[in-house]
């Protein structure tokens, strides 16, 4: 059968929408400056939309920077991967800054978050080596599990009896030459709980493993310096690669990780999706270090996010909403129903409200299930969240029409 035929007919839960819904429920354009306000398809809707936590989007001095950081370096040099041709000052520079940032001893840079952790958990285990991950892992991780060579095996979300069971299972099959590998994230991105670092980290007192955290949501959100959950958390030291993206709190493109000089000089050689491709150009680099640097000055953007936060989110549950007990700035609204339902709040809210909230449907959440997620930043206003919780109480008959009896928190 032509190959070209066959994908017409191949199931894929998103299919329809990336059809039907195209440019509305994916793929929607929002326009104008990045911020809390933006345009979408022509009309003003405050956003929830977008991880740029720290309202870096909005911020004046940032859009300076970046100006001046392609008007000095233009967006082509340096040309090539950083092994050959693609390395430069600025970049080492960024590496060393980046390692002060989350209080480890180096770091790497990555020139994007979901290749660089996928290469990186390949690169790291061997065929006779076991990798352990968290079951509502984020795709890159669960796509570096497919690259890896090593033994694979899933515990259940945040279990840490779970864990202990593969952790066991692990140290009984090894060999002299064997080690193990967990994985987890810092914050899940879905549902905002965090990973029980504390938890995994002590589990090192009976088994003998190392730990990467992906933090992409935690790194500039928490802790006291916005190094993220382990400092938060109180175990950053128990971490072994720390890995960030600036995908989210920095509002830019490109990632690291942070651990060991030795683990650095391994991933050097052997992180494939570094080695093969061209390296962060240098007028991201020179934002990068200033967004870093203004992150670390700053620290009262992340006040203002937790602020927005809370105010959000007690505001959402005031009016009746089942607000999921997350930890972090991840605000998931919970409640019954189709995807349709789904759909309908994502466009009253959009149409009737000038609100832009995304939501998941199954197999996301599971079936019956509706998550809207909602992404705080610093640079909201009382206003929008006013806006915003006056929007979610006017369609609470929608919300709740079929609900027999509401989820409790
Ligand atoms: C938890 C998590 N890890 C990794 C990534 C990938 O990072 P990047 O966007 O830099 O590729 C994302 C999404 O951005 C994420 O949410």
């Amino acid at each position: 059968m032509d190959l070209f035929k066959k994908l017409e007919n191949r199931p894929s839960p998103l299919g329809e929408f990336t059809s039907d819904g195209y440019g509305y429920y994916t793929f929607p354009k929002l326009e104008g400056p990045l911020g809390p306000k933006m345009k979408f398809n022509g009309k003003d809707v405050v956003v929830w939309s977008i991880n740029d936590y720290l309202g870096i989007g909005a911020n004046p001095d940032i859009r300076e920077v970046d100006h001046q950081a392609a008007k000095k370096h233009t967006f082509s040099v340096p040309m090539g991967a950083r092994l050959m041709t693609g390395n430069s000052d600025q970049h080492e520079a960024l590496e060393r800054e980046l390692a002060d940032f989350v209080h480890k001893p180096h770091a790497l840079l990555l020139n994007y978050g979901y290749q660089g952790i996928m290469s990186v958990i390949h690169a790291l285990v061997d065929r006779n080596d076991f990798l352990i991950y968290d079951e509502l892992s984020h795709a890159c991780i669960v796509d570096g599990k497919q690259l890896a060579m090593s033994d694979k095996s899933v515990y259940q979300h945040n279990d840490i009896e779970s864990l202990e069971k593969q952790l066991k299972r692990a140290t009984s099959r090894s060999k002299e030459n064997s080690s193990i590998l967990v994985v987890t994230e810092g914050v899940f991105g879905m549902t905002g709980d965090l990973g029980k670092l504390k938890e995994i980290i002590a589990l090192k007192e009976k088994y003998d493993f190392r730990l990467l955290v992906d933090d992409a949501h935690g790194l500039g959100t928490l802790g006291d310096d916005g190094s993220g959950t382990g400092t938060h958390l109180g175990v950053q030291d128990g971490i072994d690669i720390y890995f960030g993206t600036f995908a989210k709190s920095v509002a830019l493109i490109g990632a690291f990780v942070a651990t060991e000089p030795r683990v650095v000089e391994f991933l050097k050689a052997n992180a494939r999706s570094q080695i093969f491709a061209k390296s962060l150009p240098l007028a991201i680099v020179e934002s990068a270090r200033e967004r870093i640097k203004l992150i670390r000055a700053n620290p009262q953007w992340r006040e203002k996010l937790w602020e927005n936060t809370l105010r959000l989110r007690n505001g959402l549950r005031e009016i009746g909403y089942n607000v999921l007990p997350s930890e972090s700035p991840v605000t998931p609204v919970l409640t019954e129903g189709s995807t349709d339902l789904c759909t309908t709040i994502m466009r009253e809210l959009r149409e009737n409200h000038g609100v832009f909230v995304s939501g998941v449907a199954y197999p996301v959440v599971p079936r019956g299930m509706v998550l809207i997620r909602l992404i705080p930043m610093a640079s909201h206003t009382d206003k929008h969240i006013d806006k915003t919780l006056n929007a979610f109480e006017a369609i609470k008959p929608i919300v709740f029409q079929n609900v027999s009896e509401k989820i409790s928190a």
